[in-house]
């Protein structure tokens, strides 16, 4: 799929899930309101019942009364203006509201209707709560003299979270929803991380040609001259070309390799064959291997080896390998001559072992792919230093069949180190 396909199937699913979303979020914003209008409804009616009892209880007439207020979206209060029996109203309340299902914890009062002051209050439970009746009522004494008149009001201290429960479908819908919208992404993610290896397997590919192409370019031509002039050639040139020869050769092998080496990772045919290894005289062994290479540039590699338990359960010639992995990494990528480092030191996990350059070291933001398979710094379309991508993510493979750890600390334009961490024995 080319990039910019990619793009505008991204773009069109965000739109789409945001689409989705926002139904969504209409959809239940609907459905909290109608929800919310059927309970302030069936309260009013509850109420206006309530009153009409309680009115002719008290030999008023009915029309006397005011209809039921909402004053705010939980409190709902009848003006009666008459006398009333505090448990006759608590009586009738519970029976309206159990007759429209409405179990709900609410408070009522009793107001006085001349001053407004509160004469009874009770906090009723829920019905299905096991605490049945609530706490004891408010009663305050009343003033001596006139027949008090009363006002009714219920509060309902929990509608809100009442009517959330009573959506339950709507939240399995919503919940169906985030689903599909998790499920969209992590698809996703999956196809840009799939994208994102096919392009550097194809710019594997790339390299991978070209480097071939020159080993294999150069034998051609040294033996072409040999076929065609042995005969003739002086006895240096003659060398010259079989040396040559096999120098391009062992190139060729070297990197045929690496590369089957990684792909024998790729299927999990990894077999170790632990034994115990001196881990200091790995790397004492390992660094002389690159010695030559080290002396070409004037550059120079100093161990500092410091730990004492330096004995681990390793297959040694993956460690070496991993080891001069990260050595050739250290030499390849300084641009002048290589100062390399390498100390070891006891851990509490094991033994650490650092590997420190002074190179063109590698921006922060470059720095979490490093480990990928054939995954290459960016730098332009030339890289002037050649490489598969492969040594790091074969040093993390290698450090994980171990049981121990890699990780990097750099700083652009001056240097990297790689810490290396393995359980000792
Ligand atoms: N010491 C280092 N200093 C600066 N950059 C580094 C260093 N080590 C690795 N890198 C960056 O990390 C990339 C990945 O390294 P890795 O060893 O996996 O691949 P490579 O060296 O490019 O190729 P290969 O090791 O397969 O020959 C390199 O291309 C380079 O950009
Ligand atoms: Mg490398």
């Amino acid at each position: 799929m080319s990039r910019r396909k990619i793009q505008v199937i991204l773009v069109l699913a965000c739109v789409a899930l945001v689409a989705l979303l926002s139904v969504q979020l209409v959809w239940l914003n609907k459905a909290y309101n109608a929800q919310e209008r059927a309970f302030n409804h069936s309260v009013q009616v509850a109420l206006t019942q309530v009153s009409d009892q309680l009115l002719s209880k008290a030999q008023k007439p009915v029309t006397s009364a005011r209809p039921v207020q909402q004053v705010a979206s939980n409190f709902f209060v009848a003006e009666l203006n008459a006398p009333v029996d505090p448990t006759e109203a608590s009586k009738l309340l519970q029976q309206e509201f159990a007759k429209r299902q409405l179990q709900e914890r609410y408070e009522f009062g009793l107001y006085n209707s001349l001053d407004d002051t509160l004469m009874f209050g009770q906090y009723i439970a829920a019905p299905q709560k096991s605490v049945v009746g609530g706490k004891a009522p408010v009663i305050r004494h009343e003033q001596v003299g006139a027949v008090p008149v009363y006002n009714l009001a219920v509060v309902f201290p929990g509608k809100t979270s009442f009517i959330l429960k009573e959506m339950e479908f709507w939240w399995y819908s919503t919940g169906a929803v985030l689903l599909v919208v998790l499920f969209f992404g992590y698809t996703m993610i999956q196809i840009l991380r799939e994208k994102r290896l096919s392009e550097l397997k194809t710019d594997f590919i790339n390299n991978l040609t070209h480097e071939l192409q020159t080993p294999i370019t150069n034998i051609g031509l040294a033996s072409e001259v040999l076929r065609k002039r042995a005969e003739t050639l002086p006895a240096d040139r003659l060398s010259r070309y079989h040396d040559l020869i096999h120098s391009e050769n062992e190139r060729l092998r070297a990197q045929v390799e690496r590369v089957l080496q990684m792909a024998t990772m790729e299927s999990r045919e990894l077999v170790l064959r632990k034994e115990t290894v001196d881990l200091h005289a790995l790397l004492q062994q390992t660094g002389q291997n690159l010695t030559p290479r080290l002396q070409q540039r004037a550059g120079q590699l100093r161990l500092d080896l410091q730990a004492t338990h330096t004995l681990i359960h390793a297959d040694g010639l993956h460690v070496a390998n991993a080891l001069y992995s990260l050595l050739d990494n250290a030499e390849k990528y300084s641009p002048q001559a290589p100062e390399i480092e390498v100390s070891t030191r006891d851990v509490e996990q094991g033994i650490l072992i650092s590997i420190r350059d002074k190179g063109i070291g590698i921006k922060q933001e470059f720095q979490k792919f490093l480990f990928d398979k054939f995954y290459r710094v960016p730098t332009g379309n030339v890289h002037n230093v050649k490489g598969f991508g492969l040594g790091l993510s074969y040093v993390k493979a290698i450090m994980e069949a171990h049981h121990g750890h890699v990780s990097v600390e750099s700083a652009e334009q001056q240097g990297t180190c790689f810490r290396l961490v393995l359980p000792v024995n």
